[in-house]
């Protein structure tokens, strides 16, 4: 209890999934947490257990610019904030569709770019900050259905380290990190599982995943699994990390078995 005592903590994509939980977490800890997503439904539910919630879609500079100002003008600073939103679109590389691609790289990258680009300078202001960017799996591994998730991820996880080294070397006192989920129980997971049924028929040797039609094909972590290592990297418990990744997988991206 009390990590976080009142850290003002921005969270994305808190609407549903890992992001949601995580926000209660870290409210559990003490930190008064600004949850946002561009979906409001499971925010409402934040918002009755006292969580501060907004819609913000991290895509948007506008939005991003008015919202870390609102925190500002609200809470006087921001502590932590959480790039947590993303989406998945699979396809193998030869037929991935562009406006998909770049859909998700303007969610999962461009999101990712524009959160640090508004927090940094209120952070640097304080002298004290802590970025957590949600990566994957994806970022380190080779998934062909996932090629371009692999490719937005693979950007977070190497934006996170060009932050992360910024901050360090003009000595901000900001820390910079990502986590690096294996297949996670979320809602996410189900929506892709209708993709993969439209094309492993087409394949010759289909792809190791943690979802198929038929259900999940190796252990699926919980989301507390990840909204507790989010807790550890926005509190001062990792204060000498900057610029790591944290990989939650159960060890599937270290080997070629499914891992049961
Ligand atoms: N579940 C997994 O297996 C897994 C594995 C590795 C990484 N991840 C990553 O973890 C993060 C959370 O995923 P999840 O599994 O909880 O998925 P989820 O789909 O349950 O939650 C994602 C949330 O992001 C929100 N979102 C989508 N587009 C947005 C936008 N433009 N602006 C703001 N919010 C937006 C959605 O509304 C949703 O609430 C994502 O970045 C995802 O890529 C998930």
């Amino acid at each position: 209890m009390n990590r976080l005592h009142e850290k003002v903590v921005l969270i994305t994509g808190a609407n549903r999934g890992m992001g949601h939980t995580a926000a209660k977490l870290l409210a559990q800890e003490g930190a008064l947490v600004i949850a946002t997503d561009i979906n409001d439904s499971g925010l409402e539910e934040l918002s009755g257990m006292g969580i501060d919630s907004r819609i913000l879609d991290v895509t948007s500079e506008d939005a991003w610019r008015d919202t870390v100002e609102a925190i500002v003008k609200k809470y006087g600073r921001l502590d932590v904030l959480v790039n947590n939103a993303g989406i998945v679109h699979v396809a193998d590389p030869v037929t991935f569709d562009l406006n998909e691609w770049r859909q998700m790289c303007a969610v999962n990258v461009e999101g990712t770019m524009l959160g640090c680009k508004y927090a940094l300078p209120v952070m640097s202001e304080q002298g004290a900050g802590s970025i957590v960017n949600i990566a994957s799996i994806s970022a380190h591994t080779g998934l062909y259905f996932y090629s371009g998730y692999c490719a937005s991820k693979g950007a977070v996880a190497a934006y996170t380290r060009a932050v992360a080294v910024y901050c360090a070397q003009n000595q901000l006192g900001i820390r910079c990190n990502s986590i690096s989920p294996g297949g996670i129980d979320t809602k996410i997971n189900e929506d892709l599982a209708e993709q993969f049924a439209q094309r492993l028929a087409s394949m010759k040797v289909p792809p190791q995943s943690p979802v198929s039609a038929d259900g999940p094909q190796m252990r699926m972590g919980e989301h507390e699994d990840i909204g507790w290592a989010i807790v550890y990297l926005a509190s001062d418990e990792s204060k000498f990390m900057n610029g790591s990744d944290i990989r939650i997988d159960n060890s599937s991206s270290i080997t070629a078995a499914a891992v049961a």
